[in-house]
């Protein structure tokens, strides 16, 4: 590999490789795929969120204009085995029975021959429902909260009590100075810009699947177990995706359900989910209630760590929010600590993986916590987390292979100008706006998975690099031009990349922020074995200017062949011996070194906020976030990954919330006019600068991730602002100016 690639410091700054693209339209999402012959199917959802399917009026559909048919759980599309949470979403397949178990369930398929008659047909099917009273309130459920087993490995109450402490309440009251405080979230919505779609090919006895995914292979998986065909009998494409979060890894109803109805009907069958039914058709992330209590010493060293969590869970399972075990297991080094992680099952769709699971809900509540603890002991909030500092992971005897977070508090502080902050609160007033600063701490592990490239020189003079991962607005397109340009030293302009398609070279996708940290490394393996395989035939075809030269005296250079008194590019080279191509498959995957130490991106968040003194309103001015995420790739396209972070942790902290109603367990507010997201005018100047200190020990790159590290805390830094701003500690998200009215 390039030195490049051996984790020097970097400064490499592309445009998107797929930007064009994206902004002429020609990026084909999968709803764009127009196969030929296509029906359109339209999901059928449950009224009500409790009870039993008596029976189905589909008569009126049938009958409507254009319809091919109405799959209902009386008149199924077979799928078999069962459901499971990380694989389909929930513990269910759909229309296999006649269950409701929340507010907005898959109970039909309606099919017809353009999209807007399968939507007016579905308006006419009704169900007459065995309907019970659901639970859809995480409070009132808190009194039945249940232990959800082990969560990464560990008990769902852990004690790391320091010797002769009996329990945590007694370090508790033993601390000179202690704070407590309850956090609560409601459930929230990934909200990806494109809607989920599918488009359903079968050509004999072959799938294909245009689907939008985060992982093409989980999806192969998933599809063909239920529809009971071999995985080789599918093919899942999805080059472009418009944002995933963690809801487009599980495979979902609208799928399977296509692919069924496309094999039954014979034609191809497209399903796009409106808005509203991406909301209950594809999870969530969990309500979550958390109580954090601190103790500590007069000069800040933390005694007591108590962190306490209830989380909203559904009856048809799912990736609950999992936040102290994710944040103050191992975030700071205290004496004493407790973990306990509580579920609450509710009548409400299943949670899911979404951006920082645990630790955006973990975060809001610790970081929030120790600003409280830094309030009352009349000490800087970057001074008390630096006296907590964790040099080793707590309670395993490893030490992180790369931790710079200390770099991360200095370094913000002085971009922000931090210095000039009086810790007084209210103690800033311009004009009718209370102005406040607030910082808090980003964590998020580093994951690392096997992946293999392919690399192929192309007799055009162009390197193909290709994998079947995916982008979901990541850059990972342009991460694979940048990594090829380096592994064989060509300009970027000259790789093509590919991506997105479950036959390129096996890769499991995108999540876990562990992308291009499992791919990259990949990228340098193939690109050597391609080379190797160049110089190959170069010596041994006889057509070649280089035939016969003794392989060991011919070296690649920069997409040139050179052997004593001679060099020639491989594009001369494959034109002259008329091969099309020469390629190589590499792989790479975490070795031994991955029990030995403790991999983790940090990063600090200091924000400012502006609330007007008559309204209410909470303003943010500007923030700034400093991330310590290993080498940095491309750094355009990174700085792009932490402020899309920051700007979600800013509809946790201002704006985001589902509005469950408890009766009934309808999500009132399932579309983007009442659930709110940040926009342009939410959004101030956000100051992003990475550390760049690469991570060798986690990967050749010293690549980690930065996919979900820039959300976490966020909510946190900008409550502190707040607080600091007003005197008022809002403990509920998200803030809004009810809240912070006089
Ligand atoms: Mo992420 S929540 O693993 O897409």
């Amino acid at each position: 590999m390039q030195s490049a690639a051996q984790g020097a410091a970097r400064t490499v700054s592309v445009n998107r490789v797929d930007g064009r693209l994206k902004v002429t339209g020609g990026a084909r999402y999968a709803a764009d795929h127009l196969a030929e012959r296509a029906a359109h199917g339209y999901l059928v959802l449950s009224t009500v969120a409790l009870g039993t399917i008596r029976s189905m009026d589909v008569a009126a559909a049938e009958r409507a204009p254009g319809v091919l048919a109405v799959f209902t759980p009386f008149r199924k599309l077979e799928l078999i085995g069962g459901g499971n949470p990380f694989s389909v979403g929930h513990s269910w397949l759909p229309l296999q029975d006649a269950e409701v178990r929340y507010h907005g369930q898959a109970i039909g398929l309606v099919v017809a021959e353009t999209f807007e008659q399968a939507r007016d047909a579905a308006a006419l099917v009704s169900a007459d429902y065995n309907v019970r009273p659901p639970a859809a309130s995480l409070p009132d459920g808190i009194p039945r909260a249940a232990d959800p087993g082990r969560i990464n490995g560990e008990p769902s109450v852990l004690d790391m009590l320091a010797d002769g402490v009996g329990t945590i309440d007694e370090a508790l009251a033993s601390s000179e100075v202690t704070v407590s405080g309850t956090y609560r979230q409601p459930i929230k919505h990934h909200s990806a810009m494109e809607p989920h779609a599918t488009v359903a090919v079968w050509q004999d006895d072959q799938l294909t699947l245009h689907n939008g995914t985060q992982s093409t292979s989980l999806t192969v998986g998933t599809i063909a177990a239920a529809l009971g065909i071999e995985a080789t009998q599918v093919r899942v494409i999805s080059p472009h995706v418009g944002g995933g979060f963690g809801n487009k890894i599980a495979t979902w109803a609208h799928p399977l359900l296509a692919a069924a109805a496309a094999r039954t009907l014979g034609r191809p069958v497209k399903v796009v989910l409106t808005r509203e039914q991406t909301f209950t058709i594809t999870g969530n992330r969990s309500a979550v209630q958390q109580t954090v209590t601190l103790g500590a010493r007069r000069d800040g060293t933390l005694v007591a760590l108590k962190h306490q969590a209830y989380s909203s869970q559904s009856t048809s399972g799912g990736i609950f929010e999992s936040a102290p075990h994710t944040t103050s297991r191992y975030l700071y080094r205290a004496a004493n600590v407790h973990l306990d992680q509580k579920i609450v099952t509710l009548d409400v769709p299943p949670p899911t993986w979404m951006r920082a699971p645990g630790q955006e809900s973990g975060s809001f509540a610790l970081e929030t916590a120790l600003d409280e603890l830094a309030v009352k002991l009349g000490m800087d909030p970057v001074a008390l987390r630096l006296r907590n500092y964790a040099t080793v992971y707590p309670g395993r005897n490893v030490p992180w292979s790369s931790k710079h977070l200390d770099e991360c508090y200095r370094v913000g502080a002085q971009r922000f100008g931090w210095d000039r902050r009086d810790p007084a609160p209210r103690s800033d007033v311009r004009g009718e706006w209370l102005v406040g600063t607030g910082m808090a701490t980003a964590v998020y592990p580093g994951e690392r998975f096997p992946a293999s490239v392919k690399v192929r020189f192309l007799a055009d003079g162009d390197v193909a690099v290709s994998s079947a991962t995916a982008d979901l607005g990541t850059g990972m397109w342009t991460v694979l031009a940048v990594l090829g340009s380096e592994a064989l030293g060509l300009p970027v302009a000259r790789i093509r990349t590919d991506l997105g398609d479950s036959t390129l070279a096996a890769n499991i996708g995108a999540f876990g922020s562990g992308a291009t940290a499992s791919t990259g490394p990949a990228v340098g393996v193939a690109a050597e074995a391609a080379r190797t395989e160049l110089i190959n035939l170069a010596v041994t075809h006889e057509r070649s200017p280089l035939h016969g030269v003794p392989a060991a005296d011919v070296q690649y250079d920069r997409g040139e062949l050179v052997a004593p008194g001679r060099r020639i590019g491989f594009a001369a080279l494959l034109q002259a011996v008329d091969v099309a191509g020469v390629e190589a498959t590499g792989s790479a995957a975490p070795g031994p070194e991955h029990g030995q130490h403790a991999f983790t991106s940090f990063g600090a968040h200091f924000c400012e906020v502006r609330v007007n003194r008559w309204t209410g309103e909470p303003r943010l001015a500007r923030i700034t976030t400093v991330i310590d995420g290993g080498a940095i790739i491309n750094a355009k396209t990174a700085r792009s990954q932490i402020i899309g972070g920051v700007i979600f942790g800013i509809g946790q902290a201002l704006l985001e919330g589902a509005q469950v109603e408890p009766a009934t367990g309808r999500i009132a507010n399932a579309n983007l006019a009442e659930y709110l997201l940040p926009v342009n005018a939410d959004v101030p100047p956000i100051d992003v600068h990475f550390l760049d200190h690469p991570d060798t020990l986690f990967n050749p790159l010293g690549a980690r991730g930065i996919g979900e590290v820039g959300t976490v805390g966020v909510a946190a830094a900008i409550g502190n602002a707040i607080h600091h701003a007003t005197g008022r500690r809002v403990r509920d998200l998200p803030i809004t100016l009810d809240k912070l009215l006089d």
